[in-house]
């Protein structure tokens, strides 16, 4: 009986397995890159902004600290707790955000974000909803901790 238990938690991983190999057969090289190479992960050491976004079906969540020079996001760094997608477009996010105005990085959307990593699943389209929301609170943080300091506009 113990075996019988034991063979079918060993099929069942390895359906598991298969099942995860055929979604990475799927996603674009980019979002390899980006999953497997995630760039500008931490926290910007006191950041002038700081950001959350989270997923309510899957309790997913991501952190964004931001440094602001004139005007523009100098840095940003992020912390996720989620599935690959979530780490993925968390790592284009900071990627498409650097170097923008607040206003461009308030703009920038989920769908632009999906795209930067060649798409997502329509299962999976929630994922990439963390870093808009992520930014946009990082930068309501950083306006109202800050709204008039010049060297910071
Ligand atoms: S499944 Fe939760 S963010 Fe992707």
């Amino acid at each position: 009986m113990a075996a019988a238990a034991a063979v079918g938690r060993v099929a069942a991983a390895a359906v598991e397995s298969n099942e995860r190999c055929r979604e990475m057969d799927l996603v674009s090289p980019e979002f390899l890159d980006h999953f497997m190479n995630p760039r500008n992960h931490g926290k910007v050491e006191d950041p002038d902004g700081t950001g959350m976004g989270g997923s309510p079906e899957c309790e997913d969540w991501l952190l964004l600290t931001i440094r602001v020079e004139a005007g523009k996001i100098a840095d940003i760094r992020f912390q996720c707790r989620g599935c690959s997608a979530a780490i993925a477009t968390s790592s284009a996010t900071t990627v498409l955000a650097k170097g923008m105005t607040l206003e461009e990085a308030e703009a920038l959307s989920a769908d632009e974000i999906a795209k930067a990593v060649g798409g997502l699943a329509e299962d999976k389209r929630h994922c990439s909803l963390l870093g808009e929301e992520a930014l946009k609170d990082a930068i309501k943080d950083f306006r109202g901790r800050d709204p008039v300091t010049p060297d910071k506009l």
